[in-house]
């Protein structure tokens, strides 16, 4: 007998009145209108059936502590890195266990079940790595978290120097960090965010590990470290293991530079994250108008092969004083920011959210195929579309065949004479004239 079986489902790809059947926490069939005995069966009434959303960029230690010491007044990138050096002194194991072990329940009811986020590697306590290592140890039969180690305060730039900086992001990996990161652009210079790069792809191409770098988060048009992550990332052999995060520099580069650039980005095979929450609150600040959005170009990249995931980047912390785990709210924003409104680009925010952040993070047995992990979310929308414009409902949240979050649907009762008497807000309710 089958642990679970969910038929009428629709899926990301389109086939419609398919049944997944899952054992020991694996899919073992997917088929259109499969029948068999099973401990829980489920109709999804031809709803969407997807994997789980994955954030490809985020900030686990930062997360929920908006309003600590005081609110970001001017909602700038650089008054919230001054606050979050402001509360660093602050920070205790268990505040920061608490509330990333609180936001990793909101990732769960919002299907949410990978997360690569950043963690702050100057502080030499390495305070917050331990409280991540520890919730990402007690999270792991529900959420596939990995760590990266970053340098907040820049490895060159850093206040207790180079060595000792290169040390204790060394010291954080062997604790069990699972990337390298970098910040290149908040070097002292080019040259200096140029030899970061280096010594941080060597680091990781001696330990075998992935890189991932918050590269050219500037209105800068000028900083352009995407291009040396690009070099080191073919003459180390990293293909495939590296990615570039925000590049909103790319924004405001000229098209002649852009017209080189993309195409050593794709040689490289390099993973690009955009972060539409934040790139649209936080670049074109210096700008008065017109003013500028930020977002690196994600339709042009996609167009040249690169595979480019939307993140959340921050929910309630001193840069961002919104968010909620929500991947479809993160999809919305990239798809407006981007102005990917035809079908296809559509379907492609989507794709933003799971399938592509999948690759990103090299996660094992993503997907909806035999064999796959049983990691499964019925939402509230007919199609990825739907599911974006609706921010649809996560009905049940699967994870390795077990259900672990639901939601009532959405829906609003209505008192209108004459009027149906609910609403679900759904497309195939309305009348086709
Ligand atoms: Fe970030």
């Amino acid at each position: 007998m089958l642990d679970l079986l969910v038929h009428n489902a629709s899926l990301p790809d389109g086939r419609s009145g398919m049944s997944v059947a899952v054992q020991d926490g694996r899919i073992v069939e997917v088929s259109p209108g499969l029948q068999a005995p099973a401990h829980e069966s489920v109709d999804a009434q031809g709803q969407l059936l997807s994997p789980p959303f994955i954030d490809a960029h985020f900030h686990m230690d930062a997360t929920l502590s908006y309003g600590l010491p005081r609110v970001n007044a001017s909602g700038t990138l650089l008054e919230g890195i001054a606050l979050w050096g402001e509360l660093k002194p602050h920070l205790t194991h268990e505040a920061l266990v608490g509330r990333a072990m609180a936001y990793c329940d909101w990732a769960v009811g919002k299907g949410l079940l990978a997360i690569r986020t950043h963690v702050d590697v100057c502080d030499p306590r390495l305070l917050a790595v331990d409280a991540l290592l520890e919730v990402k140890r007690r999270v792991a039969p529900y959420i596939d978290l990995q760590l990266v180690a970053f340098p907040q305060d820049g490895v060159l730039r850093g206040k207790r120097g180079p060595q000792e900086h290169m040390d204790t992001l060394k010291r954080a990996l062997d604790k069990g960090v699972d990337v390298v990161g970098g910040i290149p652009h908040f070097e002292r210079t080019m040259a200096d965010g140029a030899l970061s790069v280096k010594l941080l792809c060597e680091l990781a191409a001696e330990r075998g590990l992935r890189v991932d770098m918050h590269c050219d988060e500037s209105d800068d048009p000028l900083s352009r470290h995407i291009e040396t992550l690009a070099f080191e990332t073919q003459r180390l052999g990293l293909q495939g293991r590296v990615t570039g995060s925000h590049l909103t520099s790319m924004h405001s580069m000229d098209n002649y530079y852009v017209s080189k650039l993309i195409p050593l980005i794709a040689e490289a095979g390099l993973h690009v994250v955009a972060n539409p929450l934040i790139n649209i609150t936080l670049q074109g600040r210096h700008d008065s108008y017109p003013k500028r959005r930020g977002m690196t170009r994600v339709p042009e990249l996609l167009a040249a092969g690169v595979n480019v995931s939307f993140g959340q980047d921050c929910a309630m912390d001193p840069w961002y004083s919104l968010g909620s785990g929500d991947m479809l709210e993160v999809a919305h924003m990239g798809l407006h920011v981007g102005q990917m409104t035809s079908q296809a680009a559509m379907a492609q925010c989507f794709e933003a959210v799971t399938t592509h952040p999948a690759r990103a993070l090299g996660l094992e047995g993503y997907g909806i195929a035999a064999g796959c992990h049983a990691d499964l979310v019925l939402l509230q929308a007919s199609d990825p579309v739907e599911a974006i414009r609706l921010r649809a409902t996560r009905l049940r949240v699967y994870r390795r065949g077990t259900l672990i979050a639901q939601a009532p649907a959405n829906t609003s009762t209505l008192h209108l004479p004459g009027r149906p008497a609910s609403t679900a807000f759904r497309h195939d309710s309305i009348p086709r004239f």
